[in-house]
């Protein structure tokens, strides 16, 4: 089917079963262009929990589709391919996370969004890369567990200095990948630009960049500042994003190819069908979501 018509018949079957669609800013763009919203973690999943519609049909990854879910179990929240499961958040597993806990029993779980329901489940409070600072600070514990990323936990070490930050040993392979060098050779090509990198990326990255945001976070800087030139250190779907949105800037790409393959693996097919068919719904038990809730809740108090 031509893209046009695909487009037109997402947004009539929206109308039809007052769905809504969100969407995450490493979506392909023509998704991105069909959106009710779209945004980093946070602000889908403060949309997640607001929205009116009957319908949630998410494009981004599992676990994404999962939080939407916990802050709104009465909707019928769907994914259009459930394939698409972030890396990173399968890197903490509820048994593993079981053991490494009791070795500090006077720890606080802090879960990152990008882990499972299951781990959401474990934890004291959820963080996404956009508060993870301002919500470990407010917490009272003094020692954290800091569940998968590694980056984002040396990232929060640096601005929280009175707690202990324990890592779990995982990471994103698209901002993981990113070195100093990289920073350096396109510091170097254009030494006008702005270089804002995500929380995600390795510390030598991120001291060696003039912001770190979350993606929307990016966004925003990119409007308000009044530089005309920036690299993104992060997915590439977010520069395409801020090339069509602020056409007055330029965004230049890293020479390294920064693809998520999981959120590439949402189409407009799979959405049409997703929203046709009313497949595939996120079911989650029932205990799950209530403990969840307490984690993801908590951490939109803090933030
Ligand atoms: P944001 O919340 O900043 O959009 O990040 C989500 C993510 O998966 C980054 O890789
Ligand atoms: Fe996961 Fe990295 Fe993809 Fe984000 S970019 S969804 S952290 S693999």
């Amino acid at each position: 089917m031509p893209t046009g018509e695909l487009k037109q018949r997402i947004k009539d079957l929206k109308r039809k079963k007052n769905a809504i669609l969100l969407v995450h800013n490493y979506q392909r763009p023509e998704i991105q262009e069909i959106a009710d919203f779209i945004g980093d973690s946070l602000d889908l999943s403060r949309k997640a929990k607001e929205t009116e519609a009957d319908i949630i049909v998410f494009a981004g990854v599992t676990f994404m589709a999962e939080t939407a879910k916990i802050l709104s179990p009465l909707k019928k929240v769907l994914m259009p391919e459930p394939a698409a499961r972030c890396p990173m958040a399968e890197m903490a597993k509820p048994d593993k996370l079981k053991k490494f806990a009791e070795q500090y029993p006077d720890a606080e779980i802090v879960a990152y969004v990008n882990t499972t329901a299951e781990i959401k489940a474990m934890a004291d409070v959820c963080v996404t890369s956009s508060n993870a600072v301002k919500v470990v600070d407010n917490l009272d514990g003094r020692r954290i567990i800091f569940i998968p990323d590694k980056n984002l936990a040396t990232y929060v070490s640096i601005y929280v200095k009175d707690k202990e930050i324990i890592p779990w040993d995982g990471y994103c392979y698209v901002h993981n990948a990113f070195t100093e060098d990289d920073l350096y050779e396109i510091k170097d090509e254009h030494p006008q630009a702005v270089i804002i990198s995500h929380p995600e990326c390795r510390e030598e990255v991120i001291m060696n960049s003039q912001y770190v945001e979350s993606t929307q976070g990016m966004m925003r800087l990119a409007k308000e500042l009044s530089a005309s030139e920036f690299v993104f250190f992060t997915e590439e779907g977010l520069t395409k994003r801020a090339r069509r949105e602020i056409p007055d800037k330029k965004f230049y790409s890293t020479s390294k190819l920064a693809v998520c393959e999981e959120m590439k693996k949402i189409t407009l097919e799979k959405i049409y069908e997703s929203l046709l068919y009313e497949r595939y719904e996120v079911v989650l038990e029932q205990d799950i979501i209530e403990r969840a809730s307490r984690a993801l809740n908590r951490m939109l108090e803090l933030s």
